[in-house]
Protein backbone atom coordinates (compact mmCIF):
# COMPACT_ATOMS: atom_id res chain seq x y z
CA UNK A 1 0.00 0.00 0.00
CA UNK A 2 2.79 2.50 -0.77
CA UNK A 3 1.62 5.84 -1.80
CA UNK A 4 -0.78 6.18 0.98
CA UNK A 5 -0.03 9.59 2.80
CA UNK A 6 1.59 10.77 5.94
CA UNK A 7 0.32 13.44 8.12
CA UNK A 8 3.05 15.52 9.41
CA UNK A 9 3.24 14.76 13.28
CA UNK A 10 5.52 15.10 16.48
CA UNK A 11 5.93 12.96 19.56
CA UNK A 12 4.86 14.89 22.80
CA UNK A 13 5.09 13.98 26.15
CA UNK A 14 1.42 14.49 26.72
CA UNK A 15 0.35 12.29 23.93
CA UNK A 16 2.85 9.46 25.15
CA UNK A 17 1.18 10.04 28.80
CA UNK A 18 -2.52 9.74 26.82
CA UNK A 19 -1.33 5.89 25.04
CA UNK A 20 -0.14 5.12 28.40
CA UNK A 21 -2.73 5.95 30.45
CA UNK A 22 -5.54 4.63 28.33
CA UNK A 23 -3.15 1.17 27.75
CA UNK A 24 -4.38 0.88 31.41
CA UNK A 25 -7.61 -0.46 29.84
CA UNK A 26 -5.64 -3.17 28.79
CA UNK A 27 -3.58 -4.09 32.13
CA UNK A 28 -6.52 -4.35 33.87
CA UNK A 29 -8.48 -6.98 31.50
CA UNK A 30 -4.93 -8.85 31.48
CA UNK A 31 -5.15 -9.00 34.93
CA UNK A 32 -8.24 -10.16 34.80
CA UNK A 33 -7.62 -12.86 32.64
CA UNK A 34 -4.54 -14.27 34.76
CA UNK A 35 -5.68 -13.90 37.94
CA UNK A 36 -8.72 -16.71 37.75
CA UNK A 37 -6.03 -19.82 36.96
CA UNK A 38 -3.83 -19.17 39.70
CA UNK A 39 -6.87 -18.32 42.27
CA UNK A 40 -8.73 -21.51 41.42
CA UNK A 41 -5.51 -23.53 41.86
CA UNK A 42 -5.12 -22.33 45.24
CA UNK A 43 -6.13 -24.68 47.95
CA UNK A 44 -7.73 -21.66 50.56
CA UNK A 45 -10.07 -20.52 47.81
CA UNK A 46 -11.16 -23.79 46.98
CA UNK A 47 -12.20 -25.14 50.94
CA UNK A 48 -13.98 -21.70 50.90
CA UNK A 49 -16.12 -21.67 47.73
CA UNK A 50 -15.33 -25.30 45.75
CA UNK A 51 -15.17 -27.61 48.64
CA UNK A 52 -16.07 -30.43 46.23
CA UNK A 53 -13.55 -29.88 43.91
CA UNK A 54 -11.08 -29.27 46.76
CA UNK A 55 -11.47 -32.89 47.64
CA UNK A 56 -11.30 -34.31 44.26
CA UNK A 57 -7.77 -32.60 43.79
CA UNK A 58 -6.80 -34.13 47.02
CA UNK A 59 -7.80 -37.61 46.18
CA UNK A 60 -4.84 -39.27 44.69
CA UNK A 61 -6.13 -41.55 41.95
CA UNK A 62 -8.09 -39.23 40.43
CA UNK A 63 -7.66 -38.98 36.73
CA UNK A 64 -5.57 -36.17 35.77
CA UNK A 65 -7.14 -34.51 32.84
CA UNK A 66 -10.64 -34.75 34.91
CA UNK A 67 -10.02 -33.19 38.24
CA UNK A 68 -11.00 -29.64 37.88
CA UNK A 69 -13.89 -30.27 35.67
CA UNK A 70 -16.81 -28.18 37.74
CA UNK A 71 -19.71 -26.23 35.94
CA UNK A 72 -19.15 -23.31 39.12
CA UNK A 73 -15.77 -23.20 39.19
CA UNK A 74 -15.87 -22.86 35.26
CA UNK A 75 -18.59 -20.04 35.98
CA UNK A 76 -16.00 -18.13 38.44
CA UNK A 77 -13.45 -16.96 35.25
CA UNK A 78 -16.10 -17.07 32.85
CA UNK A 79 -19.13 -14.79 34.44
CA UNK A 80 -16.89 -11.70 33.93
CA UNK A 81 -16.92 -12.60 29.82
CA UNK A 82 -20.57 -12.83 29.66
CA UNK A 83 -20.77 -9.34 31.18
CA UNK A 84 -18.37 -8.15 29.09
CA UNK A 85 -20.29 -9.47 26.27
CA UNK A 86 -23.87 -7.72 27.06
CA UNK A 87 -21.95 -4.33 28.13
CA UNK A 88 -20.07 -3.42 25.73
CA UNK A 89 -23.05 -2.94 23.28
CA UNK A 90 -24.12 -0.20 25.70
CA UNK A 91 -20.37 0.87 25.78
CA UNK A 92 -20.46 1.51 22.06
CA UNK A 93 -23.96 4.05 22.48
CA UNK A 94 -22.06 5.69 25.49
CA UNK A 95 -18.81 5.73 23.21
CA UNK A 96 -21.00 7.32 20.11
CA UNK A 97 -22.91 9.59 22.00
CA UNK A 98 -19.97 10.91 24.81
CA UNK A 99 -17.09 9.90 23.78
CA UNK A 100 -14.26 7.27 24.36
CA UNK A 101 -12.87 9.42 27.27
CA UNK A 102 -16.27 9.11 29.62
CA UNK A 103 -16.59 5.16 28.25
CA UNK A 104 -12.99 4.34 30.05
CA UNK A 105 -13.75 6.49 32.94
CA UNK A 106 -16.80 4.44 33.46
CA UNK A 107 -14.90 1.29 32.47
CA UNK A 108 -12.41 2.32 35.45
CA UNK A 109 -15.59 3.18 37.90
CA UNK A 110 -16.79 -0.70 36.78
CA UNK A 111 -13.02 -2.10 37.59
CA UNK A 112 -12.79 -0.39 41.09
CA UNK A 113 -16.26 -1.70 42.21
CA UNK A 114 -15.67 -5.13 41.27
CA UNK A 115 -12.11 -4.94 42.80
CA UNK A 116 -13.59 -4.81 46.16
CA UNK A 117 -16.51 -6.81 45.85
CA UNK A 118 -14.69 -9.82 45.13
CA UNK A 119 -12.14 -9.32 47.17
CA UNK A 120 -14.40 -9.27 50.01
CA UNK A 121 -16.76 -12.01 49.34
CA UNK A 122 -18.34 -14.15 51.68
CA UNK A 123 -20.06 -16.25 50.07
CA UNK A 124 -20.06 -17.43 46.34
CA UNK A 125 -22.85 -14.85 44.96
CA UNK A 126 -20.80 -11.94 45.92
CA UNK A 127 -17.50 -13.52 44.12
CA UNK A 128 -19.79 -13.84 41.44
CA UNK A 129 -21.23 -10.54 40.72
CA UNK A 130 -17.90 -8.58 41.41
CA UNK A 131 -16.27 -10.96 38.15
CA UNK A 132 -19.60 -9.17 36.78
CA UNK A 133 -18.76 -6.07 37.72
CA UNK A 134 -15.37 -6.28 36.84
CA UNK A 135 -16.80 -7.77 33.38
CA UNK A 136 -18.95 -4.73 32.49
CA UNK A 137 -15.51 -2.93 33.14
CA UNK A 138 -13.82 -4.96 30.49
CA UNK A 139 -16.81 -4.59 28.37
CA UNK A 140 -16.51 -0.67 28.27
CA UNK A 141 -12.40 -0.83 28.50
CA UNK A 142 -12.08 -3.21 25.59
CA UNK A 143 -14.84 -1.02 23.48
CA UNK A 144 -13.31 2.33 24.21
CA UNK A 145 -9.36 1.96 23.86
CA UNK A 146 -8.49 0.44 21.14
CA UNK A 147 -10.52 2.87 19.37
CA UNK A 148 -9.07 6.00 21.13
CA UNK A 149 -5.03 4.65 20.53
CA UNK A 150 -6.24 3.99 16.53
CA UNK A 151 -7.88 7.40 16.73
CA UNK A 152 -5.07 9.37 18.46
CA UNK A 153 -2.81 7.68 16.42
CA UNK A 154 -0.56 8.69 13.41
CA UNK A 155 -1.18 6.78 10.61
CA UNK A 156 2.12 5.52 10.43
CA UNK A 157 2.80 4.14 13.95
CA UNK A 158 -1.36 3.46 14.28
CA UNK A 159 -0.39 -0.47 14.69
CA UNK A 160 2.21 0.12 17.41
CA UNK A 161 0.42 2.70 19.16
CA UNK A 162 -2.78 0.17 19.30
CA UNK A 163 -0.74 -2.48 20.47
CA UNK A 164 0.06 -0.93 23.39
CA UNK A 165 -3.18 -2.00 24.75
CA UNK A 166 -2.05 -5.88 24.05
CA UNK A 167 1.15 -5.08 25.76
CA UNK A 168 -0.53 -4.12 28.69
CA UNK A 169 -2.91 -7.37 28.34
CA UNK A 170 -0.02 -9.21 28.69
CA UNK A 171 1.63 -7.09 30.98
CA UNK A 172 -1.40 -7.53 33.47
CA UNK A 173 -1.70 -11.08 32.92
CA UNK A 174 1.83 -11.40 34.30
CA UNK A 175 1.59 -9.14 36.68
CA UNK A 176 -1.58 -11.85 37.75
CA UNK A 177 0.89 -14.50 37.62
CA UNK A 178 3.50 -13.27 39.36
CA UNK A 179 0.81 -12.07 42.04
CA UNK A 180 -0.69 -15.49 42.48
CA UNK A 181 3.00 -17.18 42.95
CA UNK A 182 3.23 -15.30 45.73
CA UNK A 183 -0.27 -14.86 47.64
CA UNK A 184 -0.59 -18.37 47.02
CA UNK A 185 1.84 -19.10 50.16
CA UNK A 186 -0.61 -16.49 52.17
CA UNK A 187 -2.77 -18.70 54.30
CA UNK A 188 -5.71 -18.46 53.77
CA UNK A 189 -6.59 -15.16 52.64
CA UNK A 190 -4.02 -15.42 49.67
CA UNK A 191 -6.73 -14.98 47.25
CA UNK A 192 -8.47 -12.03 48.49
CA UNK A 193 -4.82 -10.44 47.97
CA UNK A 194 -4.74 -11.86 44.24
CA UNK A 195 -8.25 -10.49 44.02
CA UNK A 196 -8.45 -7.21 45.30
CA UNK A 197 -4.70 -6.17 44.14
CA UNK A 198 -6.98 -5.28 40.45
CA UNK A 199 -7.71 -2.03 42.63
CA UNK A 200 -4.59 -0.55 41.98
CA UNK A 201 -4.64 -0.40 38.25
CA UNK A 202 -8.14 0.39 38.30
CA UNK A 203 -7.71 3.50 40.13
CA UNK A 204 -4.49 4.45 37.73
CA UNK A 205 -6.77 3.84 35.40
CA UNK A 206 -9.38 6.03 36.99
CA UNK A 207 -6.96 9.25 37.21
CA UNK A 208 -5.86 8.84 33.71
CA UNK A 209 -8.96 8.92 32.27
CA UNK A 210 -9.54 12.14 33.59
CA UNK A 211 -6.08 13.41 32.03
CA UNK A 212 -6.22 11.95 28.61
CA UNK A 213 -7.84 13.84 26.06
CA UNK A 214 -10.94 12.92 23.42
CA UNK A 215 -10.09 12.13 19.86
CA UNK A 216 -10.14 14.37 17.49
CA UNK A 217 -13.05 12.19 15.28
CA UNK A 218 -15.54 11.60 18.54
CA UNK A 219 -15.20 15.16 18.82
CA UNK A 220 -15.63 16.36 15.18
CA UNK A 221 -18.34 13.67 14.80
CA UNK A 222 -20.16 15.05 17.70
CA UNK A 223 -20.20 18.52 16.34
CA UNK A 224 -17.17 20.18 18.64
CA UNK A 225 -15.47 20.56 15.60
CA UNK A 226 -13.08 23.60 16.71
CA UNK A 227 -12.20 21.66 19.74
CA UNK A 228 -11.41 18.85 17.55
CA UNK A 229 -9.01 21.12 15.16
CA UNK A 230 -7.11 22.21 18.51
CA UNK A 231 -7.47 18.73 19.62
CA UNK A 232 -5.50 17.54 16.67
CA UNK A 233 -3.09 20.36 16.52
CA UNK A 234 -1.89 19.03 20.48
CA UNK A 235 -1.68 15.27 19.76
CA UNK A 236 0.09 15.91 16.68
CA UNK A 237 2.46 18.27 17.94
CA UNK A 238 2.67 20.40 15.10
CA UNK A 239 -0.12 23.50 13.83
CA UNK A 240 -0.88 22.48 10.29
CA UNK A 241 -3.19 19.27 10.73
CA UNK A 242 -5.75 21.13 8.14
CA UNK A 243 -5.28 18.03 5.66
CA UNK A 244 -5.88 15.26 8.26
CA UNK A 245 -8.44 17.20 9.92
CA UNK A 246 -10.25 17.83 6.25
CA UNK A 247 -10.15 13.75 6.39
CA UNK A 248 -11.84 13.69 9.96
CA UNK A 249 -14.69 16.19 8.72
CA UNK A 250 -15.53 14.18 5.49
CA UNK A 251 -15.79 11.06 7.42
CA UNK A 252 -18.00 12.73 10.24
CA UNK A 253 -19.87 14.35 7.60
CA UNK A 254 -20.76 10.53 5.97
CA UNK A 255 -20.92 9.40 10.11
CA UNK A 256 -23.67 12.12 11.43
CA UNK A 257 -25.88 11.09 8.16
CA UNK A 258 -26.06 8.13 9.48
CA UNK A 259 -28.62 7.76 12.79
CA UNK A 260 -28.58 3.91 13.29
CA UNK A 261 -25.09 2.94 13.29
CA UNK A 262 -26.62 -0.73 14.04
CA UNK A 263 -28.94 -0.70 10.83
CA UNK A 264 -26.16 0.63 8.67
CA UNK A 265 -23.62 -2.24 10.15
CA UNK A 266 -25.53 -5.03 9.16
CA UNK A 267 -26.12 -3.51 5.45
CA UNK A 268 -24.03 -5.60 2.67
CA UNK A 269 -21.83 -2.59 1.93
CA UNK A 270 -20.81 -3.01 5.90
CA UNK A 271 -20.06 -6.76 5.64
CA UNK A 272 -16.52 -6.31 4.75
CA UNK A 273 -15.07 -4.82 8.14
CA UNK A 274 -17.74 -6.73 9.64
CA UNK A 275 -16.90 -9.87 8.86
CA UNK A 276 -13.28 -9.17 9.46
CA UNK A 277 -13.82 -7.80 12.43
CA UNK A 278 -15.89 -10.81 14.19
CA UNK A 279 -13.93 -13.40 12.62
CA UNK A 280 -10.51 -12.30 13.88
CA UNK A 281 -11.95 -12.34 17.27
CA UNK A 282 -13.35 -15.77 17.11
CA UNK A 283 -9.95 -16.98 15.88
CA UNK A 284 -8.39 -15.45 18.10
CA UNK A 285 -10.32 -17.05 20.62
CA UNK A 286 -10.05 -20.45 18.89
CA UNK A 287 -6.35 -20.01 18.88
CA UNK A 288 -6.91 -21.56 21.88
CA UNK A 289 -4.72 -19.53 23.57
CA UNK A 290 -7.19 -18.59 26.87
CA UNK A 291 -7.13 -22.42 27.54
CA UNK A 292 -3.55 -21.70 28.27
CA UNK A 293 -3.84 -18.41 29.88
CA UNK A 294 -6.74 -18.94 32.34
CA UNK A 295 -5.84 -22.94 33.26
CA UNK A 296 -1.94 -22.61 32.85
CA UNK A 297 -0.95 -23.46 36.29
CA UNK A 298 -3.88 -26.37 36.09
CA UNK A 299 -2.55 -27.46 33.02
CA UNK A 300 1.11 -27.94 33.74
CA UNK A 301 -0.83 -29.96 36.94
CA UNK A 302 -2.04 -31.87 34.76
CA UNK A 303 0.94 -32.91 33.16
CA UNK A 304 2.56 -33.63 36.77
CA UNK A 305 4.05 -30.52 37.72
CA UNK A 306 3.69 -29.47 41.55
CA UNK A 307 1.66 -26.72 42.38
CA UNK A 308 4.37 -24.27 42.85
CA UNK A 309 6.40 -25.10 39.79
CA UNK A 310 3.21 -25.16 37.59
CA UNK A 311 2.50 -21.43 38.57
CA UNK A 312 5.96 -20.74 37.98
CA UNK A 313 5.62 -22.00 34.76
CA UNK A 314 2.67 -20.18 33.84
CA UNK A 315 4.89 -16.72 35.22
CA UNK A 316 7.58 -18.21 32.53
CA UNK A 317 4.20 -18.62 30.04
CA UNK A 318 3.78 -14.38 30.58
CA UNK A 319 6.75 -13.64 30.27
CA UNK A 320 7.03 -14.53 27.11
CA UNK A 321 4.12 -13.59 26.26
CA UNK A 322 5.35 -9.47 26.94
CA UNK A 323 8.41 -10.32 25.24
CA UNK A 324 6.90 -11.42 21.68
CA UNK A 325 4.56 -8.39 21.76
CA UNK A 326 7.27 -6.22 21.43
CA UNK A 327 8.34 -7.77 17.98
CA UNK A 328 5.06 -6.76 17.04
CA UNK A 329 4.87 -3.68 18.12
CA UNK A 330 8.28 -3.02 15.99
CA UNK A 331 7.04 -4.79 12.97
CA UNK A 332 3.33 -4.47 11.98
CA UNK A 333 3.74 -1.65 10.27
CA UNK A 334 6.80 -2.33 8.67
CA UNK A 335 6.00 -6.12 7.88
CA UNK A 336 2.20 -5.48 8.20
CA UNK A 337 -0.52 -7.48 9.27
CA UNK A 338 -1.19 -10.36 6.91
CA UNK A 339 2.62 -11.89 7.31
CA UNK A 340 2.25 -11.76 10.82
CA UNK A 341 -0.41 -13.76 11.20
CA UNK A 342 0.51 -16.34 8.54
CA UNK A 343 3.67 -16.61 9.70
CA UNK A 344 2.08 -17.48 13.39
CA UNK A 345 -0.35 -19.92 12.12
CA UNK A 346 2.80 -22.18 11.20
CA UNK A 347 4.37 -21.84 14.41
CA UNK A 348 0.80 -22.01 16.59
CA UNK A 349 -0.18 -25.41 14.50
CA UNK A 350 3.23 -26.91 14.85
CA UNK A 351 3.60 -26.53 18.52
CA UNK A 352 -0.59 -27.82 18.84
CA UNK A 353 0.31 -30.83 17.18
CA UNK A 354 3.51 -31.47 19.03
CA UNK A 355 2.26 -31.08 22.21
CA UNK A 356 -1.03 -33.23 21.71
CA UNK A 357 1.30 -35.61 19.91
CA UNK A 358 3.26 -35.91 23.36
CA UNK A 359 -0.21 -36.13 25.49
CA UNK A 360 -1.47 -38.48 23.52
CA UNK A 361 1.39 -41.01 23.16
CA UNK A 362 2.67 -40.69 27.68
CA UNK A 363 0.37 -38.81 29.05
CA UNK A 364 -2.57 -40.89 30.79
CA UNK A 365 -5.16 -40.53 33.14
CA UNK A 366 -3.55 -41.25 36.47
CA UNK A 367 0.08 -41.27 35.56
CA UNK A 368 2.15 -38.11 34.84
CA UNK A 369 4.98 -37.35 31.95
CA UNK A 370 8.49 -37.81 33.05
CA UNK A 371 10.30 -34.70 33.69
CA UNK A 372 11.99 -34.11 30.13
CA UNK A 373 8.88 -34.62 28.42
CA UNK A 374 7.21 -32.00 31.10
CA UNK A 375 10.07 -29.42 30.19
CA UNK A 376 9.31 -30.31 26.13
CA UNK A 377 5.36 -29.43 27.05
CA UNK A 378 6.24 -26.25 28.71
CA UNK A 379 9.25 -25.60 25.62
CA UNK A 380 6.49 -25.83 23.31
CA UNK A 381 3.40 -23.94 25.07
CA UNK A 382 5.85 -20.84 24.45
CA UNK A 383 6.74 -21.89 21.14
CA UNK A 384 2.72 -21.03 20.96
CA UNK A 385 2.45 -18.33 23.23
CA UNK A 386 5.20 -16.42 21.21
CA UNK A 387 3.67 -16.77 17.94
CA UNK A 388 0.43 -15.19 19.25
CA UNK A 389 2.01 -12.76 20.84
CA UNK A 390 3.14 -10.97 18.03
CA UNK A 391 0.10 -11.88 15.83
CA UNK A 392 -3.07 -13.16 16.55
CA UNK A 393 -3.11 -11.18 19.93
CA UNK A 394 -2.67 -7.91 19.18
CA UNK A 395 -3.95 -8.10 16.15
CA UNK A 396 -7.40 -9.27 16.64
CA UNK A 397 -7.64 -5.93 18.23
CA UNK A 398 -5.85 -3.89 15.86
CA UNK A 399 -7.62 -4.74 12.90
CA UNK A 400 -10.90 -4.25 13.90
CA UNK A 401 -10.67 -1.00 15.33
CA UNK A 402 -9.12 0.52 12.30
CA UNK A 403 -10.80 -0.48 9.51
CA UNK A 404 -14.29 0.74 10.06
CA UNK A 405 -15.21 3.51 8.67
CA UNK A 406 -16.35 6.43 11.32
CA UNK A 407 -20.12 6.00 10.83
CA UNK A 408 -20.22 2.33 11.94
CA UNK A 409 -16.84 2.40 14.22
CA UNK A 410 -18.07 2.07 17.49
CA UNK A 411 -21.04 -0.36 16.69
CA UNK A 412 -19.28 -2.30 14.55
CA UNK A 413 -16.60 -2.49 16.91
CA UNK A 414 -19.19 -3.71 19.82
CA UNK A 415 -19.59 -6.77 17.51
CA UNK A 416 -15.57 -7.51 17.39
CA UNK A 417 -15.53 -7.27 21.46
CA UNK A 418 -18.85 -9.21 21.80
CA UNK A 419 -17.66 -11.85 19.35
CA UNK A 420 -14.13 -12.04 21.73
CA UNK A 421 -16.02 -12.08 24.81
CA UNK A 422 -18.82 -14.66 23.56
CA UNK A 423 -15.56 -17.51 22.23
CA UNK A 424 -13.83 -16.11 25.45
CA UNK A 425 -16.43 -17.08 27.63
CA UNK A 426 -17.55 -20.77 25.77
CA UNK A 427 -13.90 -21.81 26.51
CA UNK A 428 -13.43 -20.33 29.79
CA UNK A 429 -16.81 -22.20 30.44
CA UNK A 430 -16.08 -25.38 28.54
CA UNK A 431 -11.89 -25.93 28.22
CA UNK A 432 -11.78 -27.78 31.61
CA UNK A 433 -14.67 -30.15 30.31
CA UNK A 434 -13.27 -30.35 27.10
CA UNK A 435 -10.20 -31.29 28.45
CA UNK A 436 -11.78 -34.19 30.79
CA UNK A 437 -13.44 -35.97 27.40
CA UNK A 438 -11.09 -35.03 24.62
CA UNK A 439 -8.43 -35.86 26.40
CA UNK A 440 -4.92 -34.83 24.21
CA UNK A 441 -7.24 -34.64 21.14
CA UNK A 442 -8.07 -31.06 22.72
CA UNK A 443 -5.08 -29.74 20.79
CA UNK A 444 -5.69 -31.36 17.51
CA UNK A 445 -8.48 -29.93 17.55
CA UNK A 446 -7.43 -25.86 18.24
CA UNK A 447 -4.70 -27.05 15.35
CA UNK A 448 -7.45 -27.80 13.20
CA UNK A 449 -8.98 -24.13 13.97
CA UNK A 450 -5.94 -22.67 13.17
CA UNK A 451 -5.60 -24.19 9.53
CA UNK A 452 -8.95 -22.82 9.15
CA UNK A 453 -7.57 -19.01 10.05
CA UNK A 454 -4.46 -19.39 7.96
CA UNK A 455 -6.62 -19.83 4.90
CA UNK A 456 -9.00 -17.37 5.59
CA UNK A 457 -5.97 -14.37 6.26
CA UNK A 458 -4.77 -15.67 3.20
CA UNK A 459 -7.52 -15.17 0.94
CA UNK A 460 -9.65 -12.58 2.90
CA UNK A 461 -7.58 -9.78 4.58
CA UNK A 462 -6.64 -7.57 3.21
CA UNK A 463 -3.32 -5.26 4.49
CA UNK A 464 -3.96 -1.97 6.41
CA UNK A 465 -0.47 -0.94 6.98
CA UNK A 466 -0.41 2.89 6.47
CA UNK A 467 -3.89 3.14 5.46
CA UNK A 468 -5.35 6.27 7.20
CA UNK A 469 -8.34 5.21 9.28
CA UNK A 470 -10.68 7.39 7.80
CA UNK A 471 -9.72 6.45 4.27
CA UNK A 472 -10.29 2.72 4.39
CA UNK A 473 -13.06 2.48 2.70
CA UNK A 474 -11.66 3.91 -0.58
CA UNK A 475 -8.23 2.78 -0.51
CA UNK A 476 -8.93 -0.72 1.10
CA UNK A 477 -12.62 -1.96 0.73
CA UNK A 478 -13.33 -0.76 -3.05
CA UNK A 479 -10.47 -1.97 -3.55
CA UNK A 480 -10.05 -5.61 -2.82
CA UNK A 481 -11.37 -8.65 -5.26
CA UNK A 482 -13.77 -9.84 -3.15
CA UNK A 483 -14.77 -7.13 -0.79
CA UNK A 484 -15.48 -4.75 -3.61
CA UNK A 485 -18.71 -6.53 -4.57
CA UNK A 486 -20.00 -5.20 -1.04
CA UNK A 487 -19.41 -1.90 -1.36
CA UNK A 488 -22.85 -0.17 -2.62
CA UNK A 489 -22.27 3.07 -4.84
CA UNK A 490 -18.83 1.08 -5.75
CA UNK A 491 -18.52 3.18 -8.84
CA UNK A 492 -21.31 4.34 -8.48
CA UNK A 493 -23.95 1.39 -8.94
CA UNK A 494 -25.71 0.17 -6.03
CA UNK A 495 -24.62 -2.90 -6.22
CA UNK A 496 -26.35 -5.00 -3.02
CA UNK A 497 -26.61 -8.37 -3.15
CA UNK A 498 -29.07 -8.66 -0.49
CA UNK A 499 -31.45 -6.09 -0.95
CA UNK A 500 -33.88 -8.70 -1.81
CA UNK A 501 -34.60 -9.02 1.76
CA UNK A 502 -34.32 -5.85 3.60
CA UNK A 503 -37.00 -6.88 6.12
CA UNK A 504 -34.65 -9.31 7.87
CA UNK A 505 -32.24 -6.85 7.85
CA UNK A 506 -34.44 -4.03 9.45
CA UNK A 507 -35.71 -6.81 12.02
CA UNK A 508 -32.56 -7.58 13.12
CA UNK A 509 -30.93 -4.40 12.79
CA UNK A 510 -33.78 -2.91 15.39
CA UNK A 511 -33.47 -5.65 17.71
CA UNK A 512 -29.85 -4.53 18.10
CA UNK A 513 -30.65 -0.77 18.43
CA UNK A 514 -33.23 -1.37 21.35
CA UNK A 515 -31.33 -3.46 22.65
CA UNK A 516 -28.20 -0.99 22.84
CA UNK A 517 -29.82 1.77 23.76
CA UNK A 518 -31.81 0.30 26.56
CA UNK A 519 -28.95 -1.04 28.05
CA UNK A 520 -27.25 2.16 28.07
CA UNK A 521 -30.19 4.38 29.47
CA UNK A 522 -29.87 2.12 31.82
CA UNK A 523 -26.45 2.33 33.04
CA UNK A 524 -25.94 6.14 32.50
CA UNK A 525 -28.98 6.05 35.66
CA UNK A 526 -26.66 3.80 37.39
CA UNK A 527 -23.26 5.49 36.80
CA UNK A 528 -21.56 8.47 37.05
CA UNK A 529 -23.25 12.18 35.36
CA UNK A 530 -19.87 12.14 34.03
CA UNK A 531 -21.23 10.49 31.23
CA UNK A 532 -22.22 13.39 29.86
CA UNK A 533 -19.87 15.85 29.29
CA UNK A 534 -22.00 19.13 29.48
CA UNK A 535 -23.08 17.89 33.08
CA UNK A 536 -21.36 20.40 35.91
CA UNK A 537 -19.16 18.30 37.27
CA UNK A 538 -17.75 16.95 34.61
CA UNK A 539 -16.45 20.10 33.29
CA UNK A 540 -13.06 19.96 34.80
CA UNK A 541 -12.20 16.78 32.87
CA UNK A 542 -13.27 18.62 29.44
CA UNK A 543 -11.28 21.24 30.25
CA UNK A 544 -8.24 19.38 30.65
CA UNK A 545 -8.92 18.65 26.91
C1 LIG B 1 -6.90 -11.94 24.06
C2 LIG B 1 -7.06 -12.62 25.37
C3 LIG B 1 -5.81 -13.38 25.69
C4 LIG B 1 -4.61 -12.47 25.66
C5 LIG B 1 -3.32 -13.22 25.85
C6 LIG B 1 -5.72 -11.04 24.13
O1 LIG B 1 -5.55 -10.41 22.92
O2 LIG B 1 -8.06 -11.22 23.73
O3 LIG B 1 -8.18 -13.43 25.33
O4 LIG B 1 -5.87 -13.96 26.94
O5 LIG B 1 -4.56 -11.79 24.43
O6 LIG B 1 -2.23 -12.37 25.79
Amino acid sequence: MSGNPTYPSKFTVYVILCWILAAFGGLMFGYDIGISGGVTAMDDFLIKFFPKVHERKMHAKEDNYCKYDDQYLQLFTSSLYLAALVSSFAASKVCTKFGRKPTILAASVFFLAGAALSASAQHLWMLIIGRVLLGIGVGFGNEAVPLFLSEIAPVQHRGAVNILFQLFVTVGILFANLVNYWTSKIHPYGWRVSLGIAGVPAAILFIGSLIITETPASLVVRGKESLGHTTLQKIRGVKEVDVEFQQIMEASEIARGVKQPFKKLISPSSMPPLIIGVMLQVFQQFTGINAIMFYAPVLFQTVGFKNDASLLSSVITGLVNVCCTFVSIFSVDRFGRRKLLLQACVQMFASQAIIGGILLRDLHATDSLTKPEAIWVVFLVCMFVSAFAWSWGPLGWLIPSETFPLETRTAGFAFAVSSNMLCTFIIAQAFLSMLCHMRALIFFFFGGWILVMGIFVFFLLPETKNVPIDAMVDTVWKKHPVWKKFIADYEGKKTDPFMDHPIHIDLVAAVFEEFSSLASTKLKSNSSSCFHPEVESCNSTHKSL
